[in-house]
């Protein structure tokens, strides 16, 4: 077979073709998706990016072409000229939109072949997902991938016309920089010509948009990459995209309503649908006592229930212990769950304890106040009917009991709470539940570093009335952060910041990082902001998220054109990889000896 470069210069897209062109001479590019020889008649699939429309090839209609065709492979890239016609009565596919038509070649030109694939290029595919990675180019071509990819494009297009009519600017803020305050590792740069110095990437650009506060541009955004060196998950990478935000003279009202607007036309362009606006509000203490999560997921109930007043008395002496040592007993409701077997019951209990529970106690709950429970026995009637009465049980649940700290209860429960929602497929999976959490702790104690450290960065303002407590109780101090959260995913941080110098050295004292170190990490900010910086505050949503939710996807890296694996690494482009000796000299580095 002879390839014959060019000549046939693409008229229409396959995917676009309809019962009225009929009769119309087209020239299609595309790919071999199928083929199939009938008896004489030679039918293919040619896929493009709009679709896919069959040619079929006629040794009655014209012979040279028919002839090479028998030859054709997938994802061989052809060129053919023809005439749409009707499929003839029964032989139409009413899964394809071009599927009342094809069109009949009258030549053929073979621009390229292609090796037999490592993987069909179909909807669904059975492949591991690092075959799909050290193919992505392949991959890509899959219609699912065209689909995010292009949810994608119309997704970043609309956020930007939405801002840019609010009268944001878009700024491009630096990639080789410094060290930023988002608590994750840094990945580093070394500087050739500054022997031993090395860049940072960005964790967010966060030091830049407060910067672009104090210069005036009163409202920024960006479509940012932002680089963390941290553990990876489904939801997370070690480049990210933020739909990065900041905004001078604001209140948390005006970019709550922001966001609110911008995520309403998101939804209603790309997927049709109508968000209720605004967003409840959730405080921090409150969802992580319902919920035991800083994201829950409202898409269910089976919320959470504090029953130490209720056992506190009992003869159960873990539960009774737990109350008398500080702690607490806590528990959910699952309606219908007493259809559990004992073996099931017996399950769950590894896995609380895998999320660090040291037990886990259930009861059944039966007819008129009575219950099933290896622990029924150790308490009074008019106890257990307290008990089930809060719980909110009825007869068929069952409750589910964690003895411990409330942080670590509320944490167990919460995340059986998700496991047992999407067992007992409590979980509606076309909802979309937005709600903002609020009342942040400013900080948090680290066991590991024995001190506080910032829940979110060190620039978040602190709640007016709480300032005084930042001396005397500074675990008390709430601070003006809100986190988005979508259906168990934290979507987006923000707050209102420090914008002056003597709270902000206040809460550097908090997080016992000197003035000197304050001075050398932060000092180009803190001296900015003696000139007038402007009251401000910002918000920063995770695109990749955001897209990973609307889109249905499984994980972020659905929604990413070349993403890394769990290991951080890019199996398409094998990054990262080892560098030349003289590479390494030039940057002044030399490799230790392992
Ligand atoms: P934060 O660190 O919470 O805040 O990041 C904001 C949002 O970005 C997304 N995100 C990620 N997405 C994918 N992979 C990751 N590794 C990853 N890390 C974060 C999340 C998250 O909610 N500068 C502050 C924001 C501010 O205060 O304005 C910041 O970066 O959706
Ligand atoms: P034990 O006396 O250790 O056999 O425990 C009696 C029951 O209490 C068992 O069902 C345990 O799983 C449960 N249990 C033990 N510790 C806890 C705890 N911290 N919280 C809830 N239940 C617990």
């Amino acid at each position: 077979m002879e390839d014959k470069k060019g000549g046939l210069k693409r008229s229409r897209n396959c995917g676009d073709l309809r019962k009225e062109d009929i009769g119309k001479e087209v020239i299609l590019n595309g790919w071999l998706q199928s083929s199939r020889d009938h008896g004489g008649l030679v039918f293919i699939d040619l896929r493009d990016r709009s679709g896919i429309v069959q040619v079929i090839f006629d040794p009655q209609a014209e012979k040279s072409s028919h002839g090479k065709a028998k030859d054709l492979r997938s994802e061989y890239v052809l060129a053919v000229r023809g005439k749409v016609r009707e499929r003839p009565k029964g032989t139409e596919n009413h899964n394809l939109p071009t599927g009342e038509v094809e069109v009949a070649v009258q030549e053929l030109e073979v621009l390229n072949k292609s090796r037999t694939p490592p993987f069909e290029i179909f909807d669904e595919t059975g492949v591991s997902e690092e075959i799909r990675l050290k193919h992505r180019y392949l991959d890509l071509r899959r219609p699912p991938m065209q689909r995010n990819l292009r949810f994608r494009h119309k997704a970043a297009l609309l956020a930007r016309n939405y801002l840019d009519k609010e009268g944001f600017l878009e700024v491009e803020t630096p990639i080789l920089t410094r060290s930023t305050p988002e608590g994750a590792r840094d990945y580093l740069v070394p500087s050739r010509v500054n022997p031993g110095s090395f860049y940072a990437l960005p964790q967010s650009p966060q030091l830049f948009k407060q910067m672009l506060m104090v210069g005036g541009i009163e409202k920024y955004f960006q479509l940012a990459r932002c680089f963390r060196d941290e553990d990876l998950r489904k939801d997370r990478q070690p480049e990210h995209t933020q739909i990065d935000m900041e905004l001078s003279f604001v209140e948390e009202e005006d970019i709550h309503k922001l966001v609110e607007g911008l995520m309403a036309h998101l939804f209603e362009s790309l997927l049709g649908r109508k968000l209720e606006t605004p967003f409840p509000h959730l405080p921090y203490e409150e969802t992580m006592a319902r919920y035991g999560s800083d994201k829950p997921d409202l898409r269910f109930g089976l919320e959470i229930e504090d029953v130490s007043e209720k056992v506190k008395n009992s003869q159960f002496k873990i539960f009774q212990g737990a109350v008398s040592k500080g702690g607490c007993v806590r528990g959910i409701s699952l309606p219908g769950g007493g259809k559990f077997s004992r073996k099931e019951l017996d399950e769950l209990v590894p896995q609380a304890t895998g999320y660090g529970a040291k037990g886990l106690a259930w009861l059944k709950v039966k007819e008129e106040g009575k219950a099933e429970s290896p622990i029924a026995k150790f308490f009074a009637p008019e106890e257990l009917q307290g008990i089930i009465g809060q719980m909110k049980a009825a007869a068929g649940d069952l409750i589910l009991f964690v003895a411990d700290k409330p942080e670590t209860a509320g944490a167990v429960l919460g995340q059986l709470r998700l496991d047992l929602a999407e067992r007992l497929n409590l979980v509606k999976k076309d909802e979309y539940k937005f709600t903002w959490i609020t009342e942040f702790p400013l900080f948090e104690y680290s066991e590991e570093e024995k001190r506080l450290t910032a829940l979110h960065h060190p620039f978040c303002m602190p709640r007016e009335e709480d300032l005084k407590l930042l001396e005397t109780d500074p675990l008390k101090v709430r601070a003006r952060t809100y986190d988005l959260v979508l259906n168990g995913e934290e979507l987006g941080t923000g707050s209102i910041r420090v914008h002056r110098r003597k709270v902000q050295e206040e809460i550097f004292k908090c997080l016992k990082i000197s003035s000197q170190e304050a001075q050398e990490k932060f000092g180009f900010l803190l001296e900015a902001f003696q000139y007038g910086a402007p009251p401000h505050g910002g918000i920063a949503l995770g695109l990749d998220r955001i897209l990973m939710l609307m889109s249905g996807s499984r994980s972020i890296r659905e929604v990413i054109a070349f993403p890394k694996t769990q290991s951080a690494v890019d199996l398409t482009f094998n990054a990262p990889s080892s560098v030349t000796e003289e590479h390494l000299a030039e940057l002044h580095i030399r490799l230790r000896e392992e």
